[in-house]
């Protein structure tokens, strides 16, 4: 028989891709979406919406009846909860919301799941944000991050991330339940928020190859372009969720490319590209700083290859590309 899963967030970036693959395993996928005033399918191809193994279903994460009716009507296999208030910076001008979603929300769905459907394996999209300011080094690894480093964040998202991450772990020990958390560094691709560096980058860029805006007048205002982040495709990185929820038992993996690049570096990289230079375009704007930063992130994901025999297959330089060509069409 088919496997059920539910899936928070499909309209996401992560969510859209998730479902390509669930359904081209033959899963029956429910997908879970908030109300809006007009359509947020933009990221879901027609193709996939008339599938008929998916279903998509009106919810909101911050209503425990929703989440309990949805759990007991649909008595799911698997759930991916993607959903998020996902953006770091809007965090810190709406921390209240940022936790009604990212912590009170996963803790609704951990509950509907522990009264009405206990079968179910659960995967929580946790986040490298978690270790904040820390890392540690050693000789042959340079610096890093894995599933052992302690987390200092640095967010009311990465602290509402984190409040989750814990829930998940004792929810898996009080409850036996098949609960487990991804901790997954920063992932792009075409359908990336356009809030987000990589994407706000790639569509100023696409915006003045097409000249819809005259580069010598219009300027892309950034913030701290010395931040520096381990940044792999989401496609693959949706591929470690499935393998995190097929094993014999659920443990926490770091998926991450182990590459870590500045902003700067994606400048170059995406304006060289299409033969220009950042420098003409770029200005440095304050508003774009965070009342506080993560400096560095690098991921070491020995543990998912080793175990899970995850790997990612997009290099740095194909996915910069990929964006770019993807916002100049
Ligand atoms: P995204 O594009 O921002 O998608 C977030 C999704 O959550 C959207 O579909 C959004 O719906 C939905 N959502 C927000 N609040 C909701 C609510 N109250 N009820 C139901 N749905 C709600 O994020 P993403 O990049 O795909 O990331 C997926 C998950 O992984 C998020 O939890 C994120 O925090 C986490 N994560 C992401 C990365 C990364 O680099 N991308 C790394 C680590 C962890 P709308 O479309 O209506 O806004
Ligand atoms: N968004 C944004 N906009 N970031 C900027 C800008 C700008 O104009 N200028 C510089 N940055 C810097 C930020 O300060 C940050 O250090 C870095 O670029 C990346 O910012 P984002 O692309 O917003 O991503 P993030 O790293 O804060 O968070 C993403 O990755 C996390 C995993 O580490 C999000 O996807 C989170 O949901 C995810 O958990």
């Amino acid at each position: 028989m088919n496997k059920t899963a539910l899936i928070t967030g499909i309209t996401g970036q992560d969510g859209s891709y998730l479902a390509e693959l669930l359904l081209s395993k033959n899963y029956k996928v429910v997908g879970l979406y908030r109300r809006s005033s007009i359509n947020s399918f933009s990221r879901i191809d027609n193709t996939i919406l008339s599938n008929s193994n998916l279903i998509m279903e009106e919810f909101d994460l911050t209503d425990p009846s929703d989440c309990s009716s949805i759990v007991e009507r649909y008595q799911p296999d698997e759930v991916y909860n993607l959903a998020a208030q996902s953006h770091v910076a809007t965090s810190f001008k709406q921390p209240t919301t940022t936790v009604e979603i990212d912590t009170i929300g996963v803790l609704n769905l951990l509950e509907a799941i522990r009264a009405r459907c206990t079968k179910a394996r659960f995967y929580q999209a946790s986040t490298s944000e978690m270790f904040g300011s820390n890392y540690v080094e050693s000789t042959d690894l340079g610096k890093y991050q894995n599933e052992e480093t302690p987390f200092v964040p640095q967010s009311p998202y990465a602290i509402s991330k984190l409040a989750s991450h814990h829930m998940v772990r004792v929810y898996r020990d009080a409850y036996s339940l098949y609960a487990c958390a991804g901790i997954l560094f920063n992932h792009e691709s075409p359908r990336r928020g356009e809030n987000f560096v990589t994407r706000k980058i790639t569509k100023y860029i696409g915006s003045l190859v097409n000249k819809r805006i005259d580069g010598s007048v219009v300027k892309l205002k950034l913030g701290n372009l010395d931040a520096t982040r381990d940044w792999g495709h989401a496609k693959d990185y949706v591929y470690g969720m499935y393998l995190m929820l097929q094993q014999d038992k659920p443990k926490d993996y770091v998926l991450a490319t182990g590459e870590s690049h500045t902003v700067k570096e994606f400048l170059e990289l995406a304006f060289n590209s299409v033969d220009l230079d950042y420098r003409d375009y770029v200005v440095v704007d304050p508003e774009f700083y965070r009342p506080c930063e993560v400096p560095f992130l690098r991921g070491d994901s020995t543990l998912a290859r080793k175990e899970l025999g995850w790997e990612n297959k997009v290099s740095f330089q194909q996915l910069v590309s990929e964006m770019v060509q993807n916002d100049v069409a």
